[in-house]
């Protein structure tokens, strides 16, 4: 894992803010120089106020899984695939509602994902769910429920980083029945951790 350069996330957040001008981006957050990379799909709405990511109701989940790892959000490095927050006009009400990105989206966001994995230089990448685990891989066919819990060697650019896919937090809020599966997935990636001689 190299130091981070400061100046390299500015000036990736600038051109973030400079190319996607008309929207509310959350930039990544947390600790630069942390071996863990944990990456979302995207912001939702508490996310663009607090202009943070995983700051509603699924950070709540995450906080609750993380602390299983002995880890705070503030220790690691957290970031999403998409930057803005992906919107439909609800059919009741009119009013902006999430939706999962699109494929063209993540295709396009991938390409500035790739750059922020190089910049932090992250021993593991934690993926959270189809989309950021699609974006890493490139392969936006791969399927979470074929690849969580799995420990994966993975080359970006000629850099090997291990990648560990989970579930998306959020998936737990609605199939319950995840949870197990999500803290044994947990438990697995804690005993990678302890393998490694610097905690985060
Ligand atoms: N879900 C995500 O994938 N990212 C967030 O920041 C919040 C919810």
């Amino acid at each position: 894992m190299d130091i981070v350069d400061i100046k390299d996330i500015y000036e990736f957040n600038d051109y973030i803010s400079y190319r996607f001008s008309d929207k509310d981006i959350v930039f990544g957050k947390g600790e630069y120089s942390s071996k863990i990379m944990l990456i979302g799909e995207a912001p939702g709405a508490k996310e663009v106020e607090l202009k943070a990511p995983f700051v509603g109701q699924a950070g709540k989940y995450l906080d609750e899984f993380l602390d299983i790892l002995g880890i705070e959000k503030k220790d690691i490095y957290i970031t999403n695939t998409v930057k803005y927050r992906p919107t439909k006009a609800s059919k009741k009400t009119g009013n902006a509602i999430n939706r999962p990105p699109t494929a063209k989206e993540i295709r396009e966001w991938r390409k500035l994902l790739i750059k922020e994995i190089g910049i932090i230089s992250p021993e593991i990448i934690v993926t959270l769910g189809n989309t950021p685990l699609g974006a890493v891989t490139g392969n936006l066919k791969s399927k979470i429920t074929t690849y969580h819990g799995n420990i994966i060697n993975h080359n970006i650019n000629g850099v090997e980083y291990t990648l560990f896919p989970l579930y998306h937090p959020a998936a737990v809020i609605y199939r319950r029945n995840l949870k197990e599966v999500y803290i044994e997935d947990l438990n697995k990636l804690k005993g990678l951790l302890d393998t490694m001689n610097k905690k985060y």
